[in-house]
């Protein structure tokens, strides 16, 4: 068989079996799976490897404390993280474990070869072992019995084998410097040339054997240390030494989170490669963390959140269909990817970025679209050219994703989509095809078809992030999904004539009260210490009542103009309890709106949902500003406002009867 051409190489850190998945781990699974799916339509064979770190103590203690056999603990977890995986959609080539034999033999392999050249010698550990980092700790970094992450330590004393890391400080801070994309972001490659900069000393490779770990070739007194053998992980998948192993390594990308990078990544593994003449990986990237309220996300704090909760939460509490559930996550994901710095995530930040982001901006541009071109071009995309206006978008779209996926900033590539979508919308507003329908203008088809061929080439950008949306919009636009990175922005992807579906809503908005108890939850957070404020009712303030008159003249009611418009922007007025300072859009025009709706309403609520509107009642002054007009709401029990929209998007400025 000829050789393969050399494979895309994906990698995410391999998990430790010590404790379950949370959304943490599964995020950087994510930042691969996105990153497989763009490079596979672009044209690449790809490979992508995740796995389990399973050798080591913090795992033998992890069984013992379960009071299991360490193998069948091991089996118990790794498949944990495979449901984890499998459950979002990650769609991963291999599933690698470190007590695989495969693993065993590179690992072994690799360290006789080292040992062969002379890099690794025997020589007396004298220190501390922190079991929860695994890692050696100096004397000196010892403070009150804790490591400097403040995990307990252990002594030890024994001989063991040591790695000739400091052999490596000079050819690796060259390779830094020869390439500057290696590491990223450069934040954090600054922090390994200072690190290194430091000084490498050597490090000791090997532990005595617990009867736990892949025993050192010709000693079997002594394991491998863990993180020693993890990192052989990357290059005992490709089958390395033998059969084709050079059609995958090296690795395209390793991702992480911050916390394994410097130490590991970015000096021990490329020292081990370096030392056994074996190529460097191509790129290699850390993630900061999700932090959720006391610190970094981890089992041990008990602040996780578990993908298949939020999962759940929205196929069954937000009505979000099976398929697409998932993507709620993948979306949310990958949109708050701590690029350099820490962030917060938590359920209530999901529950906004779904309204805001796939309910208002994606789900209402495809809504619009094809309800605009059900009702104006028979349900057919319509021949005529997209207005370059569109074009444009598109093209400046596609190249902002493509340059933030140069440097993997996968958020911004998610920016970059929602940006085309948003664009959008507001091309909708300001086109108004229902005003060129009445007045029979002539660019109404050109400007459905730019409606329909935006929300087309959003659908190629956003695939590699949400496929099953992508798949669903594809499907109602009549075709099937645009899998080719090259033909986004072509205009051959959306076919003259195709025959559209009926447009399904996606993603239902979770409600104000849904809202507000997110906001209030704090479950998953259960070492932070939570005084839930408890605040008393305010009395309720009587409403001087109205009484409409029994009858009225038809004439009377007629006299009021009442009009669908579209919430563009939402802002709080800070010095009212009650108002909401609005932009709303009503056909092309645009007015200021105070409605008394701020206790039920935030602005991501109101942003992008039509609304009813009163729209010839004279100017007044509210507090300062002007108010042009007024919303139509019921009340509820407590006096606060319902508004009232339409059953289904209608056409923006039409009147209401
Ligand atoms: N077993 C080692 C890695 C060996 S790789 C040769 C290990 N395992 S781990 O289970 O602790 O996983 C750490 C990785 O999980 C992080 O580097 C990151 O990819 C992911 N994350 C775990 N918690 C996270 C957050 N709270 N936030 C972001 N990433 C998170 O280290």
């Amino acid at each position: 068989m000829a050789s393969m051409s050399k494979r895309y190489y994906v990698t995410t850190p391999i998990y430790y079996v010590n404790s379950v998945p949370h959304v943490g781990h599964v995020l950087t699974m994510l930042c691969c799976d996105i990153c497989k799916r763009f490079e596979s339509m672009k044209g690449a064979e790809t490979y992508f490897l995740t796995g389990t770190d399973e050798n080591g103590l913090k795992v033998l203690e992890a069984a013992k404390d379960a009071g299991e056999d360490p193998q069948a603990f091991v089996d118990r977890i790794s498949q944990t993280f495979k449901v984890a995986a499998d459950e979002l959609g990650i769609d991963y080539d291999v599933f690698f474990r470190t007590t695989s034999d495969r693993h065993r033999e590179a690992c072994q392999k690799l360290f006789g070869i080292l040992k062969d050249k002379g890099y690794i010698y025997l020589d007396t550990y004298a220190g501390w072992y922190d079991v929860s980092a695994e890692t050696f700790v100096k004397e000196s970094e010892v403070v009150d019995g804790k490591s400097p992450d403040g995990n307990p330590v252990v002594r030890v004393e024994e001989e063991n084998y040591f790695f000739k890391l400091s052999a490596f400080e000079k050819p690796l801070l060259e390779k830094i410097e020869f390439d500057p994309d290696w590491l990223l972001p450069a934040v954090r490659r600054n922090e390994v040339v200072s690190f290194i900069q430091q000084g490498l000393r050597d490090i000791c490779i090997s532990r005595s054997n617990p009867g736990w770990g892949i025993p050192v070739p010709g000693d079997e007194s002594r394991v491998i240390y863990v993180w020693f053998d993890a990192l052989i992980n990357y290059i005992a998948a490709t089958g390395w030494p033998d059969g084709d192993w050079e059609s995958l390594w090296p690795a395209d990308v390793h991702w992480m989170a911050k916390e394994i990078f410097t130490r590991f990544h970015a000096t021990l593994w490329p020292a081990m490669l370096m030392a056994a003449d074996l190529p460097l990986p191509k790129k290699v990237v850390a993630h900061g963390w999700f932090v959720f309220r006391e610190g970094k996300m981890s089992k041990s704090k008990g602040n996780v959140i578990a993908p298949a909760e939020l999962l759940s939460y929205y196929r069954d509490v937000a009505g979000v269909k099976d398929e697409l559930a998932v993507d709620v996550v993948r979306y949310s994901l990958a949109k708050s990817l701590p690029y350099e710095g820490d962030t917060d995530y938590s359920r209530f930040e999901v529950a906004q970025m779904y309204n805001s982001d796939l309910v208002n901006d994606l789900g209402n541009a495809l809504n619009r679209s094809l309800s605009m071109a059900h009702k104006f071009c028979d349900g057919i995309v319509p021949d005529a050219p997209v207005e370059s206006e569109v074009l444009e978008a598109v093209a400046k779209a596609k190249a902002d994703f493509e340059s933030a996926m140069e440097s993997l900033r996968l958020n911004a590539a998610v920016q970059a989509a929602l940006d085309l979508v948003r664009f959008l919308n507001k091309y909708v507003d300001t086109r108004a095809p229902w005003a060129l329908a009445k007045e029979g203008d002539p660019s109404l088809p050109a400007v459905v078809r730019s409606m329909l061929f935006a929300v087309r080439s959003a659908e190629g950008l956003f695939r590699p992030v949400i496929p099953a949306t992508c798949d669903a919009i594809s499907g109602q636009l009549g075709l099937s999904g645009l899998g080719d990175w090259a033909l986004i922005g072509d205009e051959s992807t959306l076919p003259v004539g195709t025959r559209l579906a009926e447009p399904v809503p996606m993603f239902p908005r979770l409600d104000k009260k849904i809202m507000e108890e997110l906001k209030n939850d704090n479950s998953g957070a259960e070492t932070a210490e939570v005084t839930p404020k408890v605040e008393k009712a305010a009395p309720k303030k009587e409403k001087p009542k109205f009484e409409p008159p029994a009858e009225i003249e038809f004439g009377d009611f007629m006299k009021v103009s009442l009009k669908i418009g579209r919430v563009i922007e939402a802002e709080p007025l800070e010095k009212s309890d009650k108002l909401m300072k609005l932009q709303v859009k009503i056909g092309d025009e645009q007015r200021q709106i105070l409605a008394g709706i701020k206790k039920k309403y935030s602005a991501e609520d109101l942003i992008g949902r039509q609304v009813v509107v009163a729209a010839n009642l004279k100017p007044a002054k509210l507090m300062g500003h002007e108010s042009q007009g007024m919303l139509l709401a019921a009340d509820d029990e407590n006096g606060d406002a319902i508004l009232l929209m339409p059953d289904s998007e209608a056409p923006e400025g039409s009147s209401v009867h």
